[in-house]
Order: structure tokens, then sequence, then C-alpha cells
């Protein structure tokens, strides 16, 4: 490994200000979702939805169920899961930055639903009870983790036994990677 790579609070930094620079960005993300899905989410929920596929697709979320979405930013997959899972089911989003927390709550309210909850938390460490989830999913955001292993596991710590995870993210690279591209700041956040 190159003696160039950065280390995990720098990244982690640098990862947040590429969100916390973000004010438009204008729902990159709306080509994954079904039109139902989008009708179904409050005004603005769209345009922030940032990820890089649709794990609901593949969630089969069942009424009752409780479901945790790591990185889950501004929540559109955080309420779509809500209305899924139903009134007697619970979804609850975990993002670290304050300003899509706050997305996500409004978000939240404007849509209604009241089983929604939005933790300030990085995925490295939930602020979630041992198997206290049946479904974890992610969208876009385990990759930005520079301890995606630390993110796997506290998606199983929090996971019952039988429990689902269900991420869209980028592919795993097989090849090394050029420093050059290891420290460059869109590879990491773009
Ligand atoms: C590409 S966006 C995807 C957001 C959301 N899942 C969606 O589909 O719209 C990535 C999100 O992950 C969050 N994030 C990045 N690293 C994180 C970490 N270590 N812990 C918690 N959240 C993180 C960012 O703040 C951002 O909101």
């Amino acid at each position: 490994m190159s003696k160039d790579l950065m280390y995990k609070d720098e990244l982690q930094q640098l990862v947040a200000e590429a969100y916390q620079a973000l004010t438009s960005p204008g729902g990159p993300a709306t080509g994954f979702y079904t039109d139902e899905q989008l009708g179904a989410l409050p005004e603005g929920a769209v345009e922030w939805a940032l990820g890089v596929g649709n794990p609901l697709a593949w969630a089969e979320l069942r009424p009752g169920e409780v479901v945790v979405d790591l990185g889950c930013g501004a929540g559109a997959d955080t309420l779509l899961a809500a209305a899924e899972v139903g009134p007697t089911g619970r979804a609850v989003g975990v993002d670290f930055l304050a300003e899509q927390v706050e997305r996500a709550r409004r978000f939240a309210a404007d849509s209604g639903a009241s089983n929604i909850e939005v933790y300030e938390s990085e995925m490295e460490s939930l602020p979630l009870p041992d198997s206290s989830m049946d479904v974890v999913i992610s969208n876009g955001s385990i990759n930005l983790s520079a301890r995606k292993s630390r993110v796997l596991a506290e998606a199983c710590r929090v996971l019952r036994p039988g429990g689902r995870l269900c991420v869209a993210d980028l592919t795993i690279c097989e090849e090394d990677l050029p420093s050059q591209i290891l420290t460059h700041p869109s590879a990491w956040a773009g």
C-alpha cells in the first residue's frame, strides 16, 4: 500500500465536506425508482436522493419489520421503507452529517409518517442495540467509509438472527488503484 494513502479522519473529513457543500443536487438517483415510489415522496426528497440504486427493490420488506438505513442522507429510502413496513413497523435512518439528518427529519415530518427515527451518527458505530433490526439497507454510502469492515460488523451486530442486509453500492475494484486516485477527493466523494 502506498504511504500516500489518507488516514481515516482525513477521509471522513473530506467526505463530510463534499456532502456539506451540496446545495441543490437535483435528483441524480431518481431513475432507480418507480413512478409510484417517486410520487409517494414529499416535495424535495426526490431531489435529494443521492444513491446509486434502489435497495428496496430487493429488500422485500414486510409489514411490521424494523429497518435501518445506513448513510440515509435526506432519507428517500428511509421514507419508502417506512411506508412498506407500515405503522406496525419502524424505519431508522442514520447519517453522520447534521445537515442530512435535518433534511431527513424534515422530509419524514412532511410525509406524515410516525414510524421514522433519524439519528446523527457514524455508521461505523450505530446507536442501536444488538439484534434489534430485521433489515439493514444502505444506498451509495458504505463506499464512502474508510472502515467498511467496521460498518459491516455493525450491520451484523444490529441484525437479528436471520435478518437481511440489502445494499446498493459501488462495485469492488479487484486491482490496486494508483495513489493519485486513492488520494483524490472526487474519487472518494465525487
Ligand atoms: C451518496 S449519499 C447517499 C444518501 C442516501 N443513502 C441516498 O440514497 O440518498 C451518502 C451519504 O452517506 C453519509 N455518510 C458518509 N459517510 C458516513 C459515515 N461514515 N457514517 C454515516 N454517514 C455517512 C453522507 O453524509 C451522505 O449523506
